[in-house]
């Protein structure tokens, strides 16, 4: 098929009269600004409603064009009906095209080829319209979403990291590869702006739906996993604590043979990490760990997430943990030596994060040139620390022993003469619940250093880029 039988009935149309306009003009080729007039010849096709809807009329367009080409002096020296250039902004209109999904190529997306293009008159006058790549990128996607379906992927199918996460499980930080880490943080980087600016970077062909099994309570995952599955176009279905009776009313490899024949994914919030090994081992379809009582992988990719976007490159900074060497401190572990971030957790004797996962986080580091250090000194932790974390000193499924670990935990508080010994540049962080003056105060979180809402929100984003790259339908 050549590039022209892609072009749709209208962007063929345009064309058509791109070349009406070349005559007209007295031009001995079709050049950019020939495909621009052309475009806007027809009031009706896509490339039209995209410039009025960016405030840019035909007679504009014709009226800047004009002005341009008495401006210009250039001589051409093309001797095919096409010019190299234009042919090229054609080239760029069909990788437009494809990026957003489409077998064919619309006059919109040759508007895109002209921009891309640059250089050329066609985008000269655009510019000075105030036309720009990026804003009619912006301004084709939601267009294109009501035309169609089907589903943007661009960063997922280009990816090869994330590709390859397709079907698989997140137990824990260690199932990802540095390589992978980066590919889905960077993911969910693009799925927030996305997001934010009201597009859907990354959505399912067909509806999908995910199980959320719930051993303990929650508010921030079970809501962002919930809008992540509605922002990708699947639907999530809760399952409380009481419902299931994982391995007390239905075993646990059971419950797994059953979810799987209803749902393309399930995410499970236990108690026992072994839960949720036993849950992956017995079903087909992908396992998420929302939280167990050793790990919680989806909190650290939004924390790292967070990082990123007040820290940048995370590789070398340092990440300094006060309080309990839990499951989210376990994750944070974890994902600093894989991403190269130097890591401290501060803790009380006898709290330190779990050996096994510390000699695994201490073996990745060797690697990535990351530091993994326990201390039990939070004053000498935070001196040099860009981000001060802390959690609750009691996690869910130990508030028997909270009473006993507030007075353990005491010199562990991040308070504000804490905050003295570090930078003021520090940031502060909690996944989120705090339990307000125990391990963090009102003070600090509610501070100037505080990006804990900022890591909720991450969450969200976050989770969709693991939805999307585990649930590959795209
Ligand atoms: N941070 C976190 O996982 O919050 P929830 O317990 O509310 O889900
Ligand atoms: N460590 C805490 C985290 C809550 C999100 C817990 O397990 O309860």
């Amino acid at each position: 098929m050549s590039l022209y039988e892609k072009f749709t009935e209208q962007a063929q149309k345009a064309i058509g009269y791109a070349q009406d306009e070349a005559v007209r003009l007295g031009a001995s080729a079709v050049d950019t600004e020939h495909l621009l007039l052309g475009l806007v010849s027809d009031v009706t096709n896509s490339a039209s409603r995209l410039l009025h809807e960016l405030g840019v009329s035909p007679s504009r367009v014709h009226a800047e064009v004009r002005y341009q080409l008495e401006q210009a002096t250039k001589r051409r020296v093309d001797e095919g009906q096409v010019t190299p250039r234009a042919r090229r902004a054609l080239e760029l209109a069909y990788d437009e095209a494809r990026l957003l999904g489409r077998e064919d190529i619309d006059t919109e997306h040759v508007l895109l080829g002209l921009l891309r293009e640059g250089n050329s008159m066609a985008c000269r006058v655009l510019e000075s319209l105030q036309v720009n790549l990026e804003r009619a990128r912006a301004a084709v996607r939601p267009s294109r979403r009501e035309a169609t379906s089907a589903p943007i992927p661009v960063p997922l199918r280009h990816n090869p990291a994330i590709a390859g996460l397709r079907g698989r499980d997140l137990l824990s930080i260690e199932d990802l590869s540095s390589e992978e880490c980066s590919a889905l943080l960077q993911l969910a980087a693009d799925v927030k702006k996305a997001t934010r600016a009201g597009e859907e970077l990354v959505r399912w062909r067909r509806p999908h739906l995910l199980a959320m099994v719930f051993e303990k309570p929650s508010l921030r995952t079970r809501f962002t996993f919930e809008a992540a599955m509605v922002h990708l176009g699947g639907h999530a279905i809760y399952l409380s604590p009481s419902e299931i009776g994982l391995g007390k009313r239905e075993s646990v490899p059971d419950v797994a043979r059953n979810l799987e024949r209803w749902c393309q994914v399930v995410m499970a919030r236990v108690f026992s990490h072994q839960t949720l090994v036993e849950l992956a081992q017995n079903a087909q379809v992908p396992v998420i760990n929302a939280l167990s009582d050793l790990e919680h992988p989806c909190q650290a990719l939004a924390d790292f997430q967070t990082l990123i976007e007040h820290r940048g490159d995370p590789e070398g900074k340092h990440l300094v943990f006060v309080g309990d060497g839990n499951n989210v401190a376990n994750s944070l572990m974890l994902l600093s030596a894989k991403l190269g971030t130097h890591f401290t957790i501060a803790c009380p004797p006898g709290y330190e994060p779990d050996a096994r996962i510390t000699a695994r986080a201490r073996e990745i580091a060797s690697d990535t040139g990351s530091e993994i250090t326990i201390t039990h000194d939070p004053v000498e932790a935070v001196r040099t620390a860009d981000a001060i974390y802390t959690d609750v000193w009691a996690s869910m499924g130990q508030e028997h022993e909270a009473q006993q670990r507030r007075q353990v935990f005491l010199p562990y508080q991040v308070n504000a003469e804490l905050m003295k010994k570090a930078q003021p540049s520090a940031m502060v962080m909690h996944c989120l619940p705090a339990h307000r003056g125990e391990e963090i105060t009102d003070e600090v979180i509610d501070g100037p250093q505080s990006v804990v809402f900022d890591q909720a929100e991450n969450r969200m984003h976050a989770q969709k880029a693991v939805l999307a790259a585990l649930v590959g339908d795209w």
